[in-house]
């Protein structure tokens, strides 16, 4: 018969063994970008949010986010909260997707995820080209985040959600393809991560009637190390631009199975 003593040492060996995951630091980093439905507006779309957070966007001692201060702190809805600034934020899609990926099979039990939100309100992707305040933020948040992140941390990928405000006219939906291929190889240069995976994603809605050519566009990107997943046909709140928390949720979803169909 063995002793409580005996018993609790072998319990502790055992939490021990499973790695829980409480680190103070990531060891799987993802960086966010893109305009209002990646900044997270689910439930948020009628001038004030509604405070619902789904079992799967809920804070994680596993899910972790980088602050507006640049500092490592437990991510809690709205997850773009200091830096998709001057809006009413809710439900993005980073928190399902963190949940999605921390339960797959394909991941260790001790990671933990870090989230670098970086996504701006009515952005095109003018926007976004290297030397514009946006894609400078972006690069400076990349950087600490892997500064400080854990020594043999992974920064995995960026999600991106952006195109609507390229809808308007139909310049900019012509020149899409080209700017947004001219970002991603200017990130992966200025991180010095030539190979970062990008998971695009196909947008549902837009601010203008060209929304089908910038979806064209989106298709039309060639790039190594993208993935496209489509936000068409999940539920639009009734302001007809942005996505309901239940579609973040499906959205964070899909981009959870894009990024683990690459491992
Ligand atoms: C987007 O670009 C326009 C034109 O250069 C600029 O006036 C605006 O401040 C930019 N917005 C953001 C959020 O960077």
């Amino acid at each position: 018969m063995a002793s409580p003593q005996l018993l609790a040492l072998l319990l502790l060996l055992l939490l021990a063994g499973t790695g829980t995951g409480t680190g103070t630091a990531p060891t799987l980093i993802f960086l966010l970008g893109g305009q209002s439905n990646m900044g997270g507006r689910g439930g948020a779309t009628s001038g004030a949010w509604d405070g619902v957070v789904p079992a799967e966007c809920a804070a994680s001692p596993r899910i972790l986010r980088l602050s507006p201060e640049l500092r490592w702190e437990e991510a809690r809805e709205p997850l773009h909260a200091g830096i998709d600034v001057h809006n009413v934020l809710g439900v993005g899609p980073g928190m399902p997707f963190a949940h999605a990926v921390c339960a797959s099979r394909a991941i260790p039990p001790s990671t933990v995820i870090g989230l670098v939100p970086c996504a701006q309100g009515g952005t095109p992707i003018a926007n976004w080209t290297r030397g514009t305040e946006l894609y400078q933020r972006m690069v400076t948040r990349a950087r600490a985040a892997m500064a400080t992140a854990t020594a043999t941390a992974t920064t995995a990928a960026l999600l991106w959600y952006q195109g609507e405000a390229d809808t308007i006219r139909r310049e900019d939906a012509e020149v899409y393809a080209g700017k947004m291929e001219a970002m991603v190889r200017d990130l992966r240069r200025d991180l010095a991560l030539p190979e970062l995976l990008v998971i695009q994603v196909g947008i549902a809605t837009g601010q203008g009637k060209f929304v089908e050519a910038v979806r064209e566009a989106q298709k039309a990107v060639r790039l190594p190390w993208l993935k496209y997943v489509d936000a068409k046909g999940l539920p639009i709140a009734n302001d007809y631009t942005h996505l309901t928390t239940p579609a973040q949720v499906k959205l964070g979803k899909l981009l959870a199975k894009a990024y683990l169909s690459t491992l």
